[in-house]
């Protein structure tokens, strides 16, 4: 069958992130593509996915699905997480992708995790800190202490932070509803710089681990990304029980590098 006869189609069943179907004659779905929004807190580069079925591939149909995400993009960068050496990554480097990191993904299987552990580690004090949540619907750039000020109500992402005096020193978020496995996403934890040092980090991701399991019973793992050269956090996730599951390459493409880019 040729792929001429392929039509890129825009399918709308996930709110917040956009997505297309790449469909053969009869319906046959050859391949996908989404771009979602990829980092809750602050700015960041919406990720492009994008799969081809195998008997589908080297006709052009994942260049076009790509095609069709950039027309779409509101800013100049998107952003797409591939295996090291797999055609993932041979199709980003052909359209003119730049690696801009390595990174690991782990996971935490919450029957791996003992519980009375979990809570020493919760309960140790650390001096002059304290530790508070917050449950909702992250909105669009949230601000950390914003958020820790507003009211808790019924929501997918949960904030766990260390305060000092009311100040947030450390903190970490998890996410429950991306995947669609009983699964959350997990960013942080995040130290700033005047508190690191004092183990505050493992401490907030263990309240966090704890909590949502309060929270959102439902959910069996955890899942992480972490820069490859960001050796503390690293630590942090082997200490606290995850395992590493893979390794990536995380890609950028910058449209504002390319000739007549429209500008925002
Ligand atoms: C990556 C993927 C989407 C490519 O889909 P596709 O329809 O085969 O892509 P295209 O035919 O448009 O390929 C465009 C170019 O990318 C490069 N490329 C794609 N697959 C490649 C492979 N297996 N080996 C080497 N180069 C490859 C080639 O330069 C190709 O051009 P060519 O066929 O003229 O040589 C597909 O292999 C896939 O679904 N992989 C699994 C999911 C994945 O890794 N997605 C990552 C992207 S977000």
């Amino acid at each position: 069958m040729s792929e001429a006869l392929i039509d890129i189609v825009p399918v709308s069943d996930h709110p917040g992130t956009s997505r297309w179907q790449a469909l053969a004659p009869r319906g046959v779905v050859a391949g996908v593509a989404s771009l979602r929004p990829i980092i809750p807190l602050g700015p960041g580069a919406p990720e492009l996915h994008v799969y081809v079925e195998p008997q589908w591939r080297r006709r052009g149909i994942g260049s076009r699905l790509l095609a069709t995400a950039r027309k779409q993009l509101a800013e100049p960068r998107l952003v797409a997480d591939v295996v090291a050496g797999s055609p993932g990554e041979a199709f980003c480097q052909r359209h003119g992708f730049r690696h801009t990191r390595s990174r690991r993904h782990h996971l935490l299987t919450y029957c791996d995790v003992h519980r009375a552990w979990l809570g020493e580690l919760v309960d140790a004090e650390h001096a002059g800190y304290r530790l508070t949540h917050w449950t909702g619907d992250l909105p669009d750039a949230p601000r950390i202490e914003e958020l820790l000020r507003s009211p808790g109500r019924p929501g997918n992402a949960l904030l766990t932070a260390a305060d000092a005096d009311g100040d947030p020193a450390a903190y970490a978020v998890a996410v429950v509803g991306v995947l669609p496995e009983p699964r959350a996403r997990q960013w942080g934890p995040a130290v700033l710089p005047e508190h690191r040092g004092r183990r505050l980090g493992r401490w907030v991701n263990a309240a966090l681990i704890q909590r949502l399991r309060e929270v959102h019973p439902h959910v069996n793992k955890i899942e992480t990304v972490t820069a490859e050269d960001d050796l503390h956090l690293l630590a942090v996730r082997q200490d606290l029980g995850f395992r590493l599951v893979r390794r990536t390459h995380l890609y950028e493409l910058d449209d504002t590098l390319a000739p007549g880019w429209r500008g925002m």
